[in-house]
C-alpha cells in the first residue's frame, strides 16, 4: 500500500494529522516524505526517553529473542521481576505491590476494583475535567470532553464529580480555589455520596487532558486529611503526569502527599503497551486471585522496555533534565504571554506545561489555538491541545529535549503567533 487508505480505518480514531510516520530518534519524527518534525507531543506523553531510545530498543531486542510472551497466570519471567525492582526504586516506598496490564484504562478500571474490594464500599469521588479512559466505567469516570460519553449513556453508577482547584478558570485566588474545592468534596460526602459508601477520590495530580491545571498548594493534602478521616482510599492517576514528566518521577511527589493507590502507563515502556496499578501490600492481599487481570498484562517485552526505561531515566539524568528544560520553557512563555495577550495562562510543572488561549473577553479561544497548532506543524513543530475547549496548547517534550530543540520549538511558536495575527 502506498497510499493511505484512510476508507479503510475507522474514523473513531479522530486524525490529528495524515503523516505517515517512518521513524523516530530522540526528540525527532520523520515522515515518509523525509520531513522531519520536532515532536513535542511524545505520543501523548509517552515517548518520556524519547523516539527509540537506544537502551530501550536494545532490551526489546534481546528480551524478544528469548521469549515474547510468558503469561503472568502460568509463570513469572525476569522482565516482570527487573521490573518491579525498578519500579520500587522509584515508587513511595508504602506502595509495596504491582500489579500491570496493558492501557491506562485499563489500569485506572483494575485501580477502582481493587478498591472496592478492599474498602468494600461502591463509589468513587473523581474531579472535574479529568481523564481516566474510554472503558465503560472509565467513561463513567472522565468529565473532560462530553465526546468521551455522548451516545453511550447511561453509564455504570457510582462515580460523584468534585470540582477540581482549577483557580484561572475560576477566577479566584489560589486559597479562595482550594477552600471552595474542599469544601464542595464535603458537600458531596454530605449529600450523594456517604462515607462508609464511598471507596475512593481518584485524582489526577497534575490535570491532563482536561487542561494541564496544577492543583495549588493545600488541595490534595486537604483531600489526603479527608480520606483518613473516613477510610477512603487516595488514587492517584500518573498515568500522564509520573515517569519524571513534571521533574519528579510521579507529580503527586510535589505536593508532599502519600496516595494508597497509584496508575501508571504511557511513559512507562517508552512506547510498549504497559500500565500498571501500584498500592499498599495490604489492599492487594483484599483482591480476590482471578476478579482481575489479563493475557497479556506484564508482558515480558513490554516489562523488559519498561525496566530499561527507568534505568535510561535514572543514568541520563532525565528528571534534572525536564526540570531545567521546564523552567527554561516556562520562563520564555511567560514573556511571550506579555506580548501576546491571547495567552492568557502559562502553567505547569517539570515538561508539562499548558499555555491556554483566551480572548479579550474572557472566552477560551479554541479557533486561535488551534490555528497555531497547525501553523506550527507547517513549520515543523508537533504540539497538541487540551481542555474541555481545546484551548489549551500542551508542551509535552521528551524529557531528553535539548536547550537548542526548546528554543527551535519556540521560535516557530513564536513565527506562527504572529503569522496568525494574534
Ligand atoms: C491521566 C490519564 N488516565 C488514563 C488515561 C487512559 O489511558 P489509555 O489511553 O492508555 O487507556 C489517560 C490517557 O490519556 C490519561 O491521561
Amino acid at each position: 500500500m502506498t497510499t493511505i487508505p484512510e476508507s479503510l480505518v475507522s474514523p473513531v480514531w479522530s486524525r490529528i494529522t495524515t503523516i505517515l510516520a517512518e521513524r523516530g530518534e530522540g526528540a525527532y519524527l520523520y515522515g515518509a516524505d523525509g520531513t522531519r518534525y520536532l515532536d513535542f507531543t511524545c505520543g501523548i506523553g509517552v515517548t518520556n526517553t524519547g523516539h527509540a531510545h537506544p537502551k530501550v530498543v536494545r532490551a526489546i531486542q534481546e528480551q524478544a529473542a528469548k521469549l515474547l510472551h510468558g503469561q503472568v497466570n502460568i509463570v513469572y519471567h525476569r522482565p516482570l521481576l527487573e521490573l518491579i525492582d525498578e519500579l520500587r526504586t522509584i515508587v513511595p516506598p508504602s506502595l509495596d505491590a504491582f500489579f500491570f496490564s496493558n492501557s491506562g484504562a485499563e489500569a485506572v478500571e483494575g485501580a477502582v476494583k481493587l478498591a472496592r474490594h478492599a474498602t468494600k464500599r461502591p463509589n468513587v469521588i473523581v474531579f472535574q475535567g479529568s481523564f481516566h479512559g474510554r472503558t465503560g466505567m472509565t467513561m463513567a469516570l472522565t468529565t473532560s470532553k462530553t465526546i468521551y460519553r455522548a451516545g453511550y449513556q447511561p453509564l455504570p453508577s457510582g462515580a460523584f464529580v468534585a470540582p477540581y482547584p482549577y483557580a484561572y478558570r475560576y477566577g479566584w485566588t489560589a486559597e479562595e480555589t482550594v477552600a471552595f474545592c474542599l469544601r464542595e468534596v464535603e458537600l458531596l460526602l454530605q449529600t450523594q455520596t456517604a462515607p462508609w459508601e464511598t471507596a475512593a477520590m481518584l485524582i489526577e495530580p497534575v490535570l491532563g487532558e482536561g487542561g494541564y491545571v496544577v492543583p495549588p498548594p493545600g488541595f490534595l493534602s486537604g483531600l489526603r486529611k479527608l480520606c483518613d478521616a473516613h477510610g477512603i482510599l487516595l488514587i492517584a492517576d500518573e498515568i500522564q503526569s509520573g515517569m519524571g514528566r513534571t521533574g519528579e518521577w510521579f507529580a503527586i511527589e510535589h505536593f508532599g502527599v502519600r496516595p494508597d493507590i497509584m496508575t501508571v502507563a504511557k511513559g512507562i515502556a517508552s512506547g510498549l503497551p504497559l500500565s500498571g496499578v501500584i498500592a499498599r501490600r495490604e489492599l492487594m492481599d483484599a483482591w480476590i486471585p482471578g476478579s482481575h487481570g489479563g493475557t497479556y498484562g506484564g508482558n515480558a517485552v513490554a516489562c523488559a522496555a519498561g525496566a530499561a526505561t527507568i534505568r535510561a531515566m535514572r543514568e541520563e539524568g532525565m528528571l534534572e533534565n525536564a526540570r531545567r528544560m521546564g523552567a527554561l520553557l516556562m520562563e520564555r512563555l511567560r514573556a511571550m504571554q506579555a506580548e501576546f495577550p491571547i495567552i492568557g495562562d502559562v502553567r505547569g510543572l517539570g515538561l508539562m506545561i499548558g499555555t491556554e488561549f483566551t480572548t479579550a473577553d474572557g472566552k477560551p479561544a479554541k479557533d486561535a489555538a488551534k490555528a497555531v497548532v497547525k501553523a506550527c506543524l507547517e513549520n515543523g513543530l508537533m504540539l497538541l491541545t487540551c481542555g474541555a475547549w481545546d484551548n489549551t496548547v500542551r508542551w509535552i517534550p521528551p524529557l531528553i529535549v535539548t536547550e537548542a530543540q526548546v528554543e527551535e520549538a519556540l521560535a516557530i511558536f513564536h513565527t506562527a503567533l504572529t503569522a496568525c495575527n494574534l
